[in-house]
């Protein structure tokens, strides 16, 4: 694992954009790994920069997001299906075809369509790069304290606090899910190469947990330690407690 501390989280994002772009450079038919959460819209804006500037382009690029609400409608403002295209998929050339999410609906058997999920990874041949935010109880996608550390892509009930947590981003009232589809760790630590990003003070535990904890399914983070590619982009208040 490749720690690298910037001063800012705008520095961070800076940062991954140049690893994304240097990727697709090398590989114009990149696979993506694609994340939600407030961490990486930073990096969204600059990858939308860099192709409104000529410097990108994803019309060759395939995408799977790691985890999406269960049984939530894509035009439902809180899907991440609807994050992705309004952060990114609607900025740049990205054929919309070729953008995967884990999504399961009530009446679908969630193993066939984790299976279908899984199987679309392989037929794409395998995630090249995979942008990781961090929970603040270590979760990477919705893979939450508990989780195997050999899981595939299936359905989980989030944690209280990661309910918790996410609810800033729902009105009062709000229906606020409670499952989700998530790729799972082993599906994670697939991918060739890993990139989290965390920023700010609420992170720096789960920071500590994952790079100096020991490894453990307490703290989901704590696989990207056995895997040989794995880089992680903090700003000073995410590596504080470091
Ligand atoms: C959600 C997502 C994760 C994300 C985490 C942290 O629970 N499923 O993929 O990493 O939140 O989000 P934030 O970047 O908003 O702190």
């Amino acid at each position: 694992m490749q720690v690298i501390i910037l001063n800012s989280a705008s520095q961070v994002a800076v940062h991954a954009a140049l690893r994304v772009k240097s990727l697709i450079d090398e590989k114009p038919d990149s696979v993506l790994g694609l994340a939600t959460g407030s961490t990486p819209i930073a990096l969204y804006k600059q990858l939308v920069n860099l192709y409104r500037k000529g410097e990108l382009s994803f019309a060759q690029v395939k995408s799977f997001n790691l985890d999406e609400y269960f049984d939530i409608a894509p035009d439902n403002p809180q899907s991440y299906r609807y994050f992705m295209t309004k952060n990114l998929f609607k900025h740049i050339d990205i054929d919309h075809n070729n953008t995967y999410l884990p999504t399961c609906f009530i009446g679908q058997n969630p193993r066939v369509e984790a299976a279908a999920f899984e199987k679309n990874i392989q037929l794409a041949g395998g995630v090249d790069l995979q942008i990781l935010g961090l929970g603040a109880n270590g979760h990477i996608g919705f893979n939450e304290p508990t989780s195997s550390l050999g899981s595939r892509t299936r359905v989980k009930s989030l944690t209280p606090q990661t309910i918790k947590d996410n609810s800033r981003l729902f009105e009062q009232g709000e229906y606020q899910p409670d499952m989700a589809m998530t790729m799972g760790i082993a599906t994670i630590l697939d991918s060739r190469n890993l990139l989290l990003m965390a920023t700010g003070l609420n992170k720096a535990k789960a920071v500590k947990q994952m790079i100096t904890g020991p490894l453990s399914a307490m703290c989901p983070a704590s696989a990207l330690q056995m895997h040989r590619d794995a880089v992680v982009l903090l700003d000073r208040e995410a590596a504080s407690e470091l």
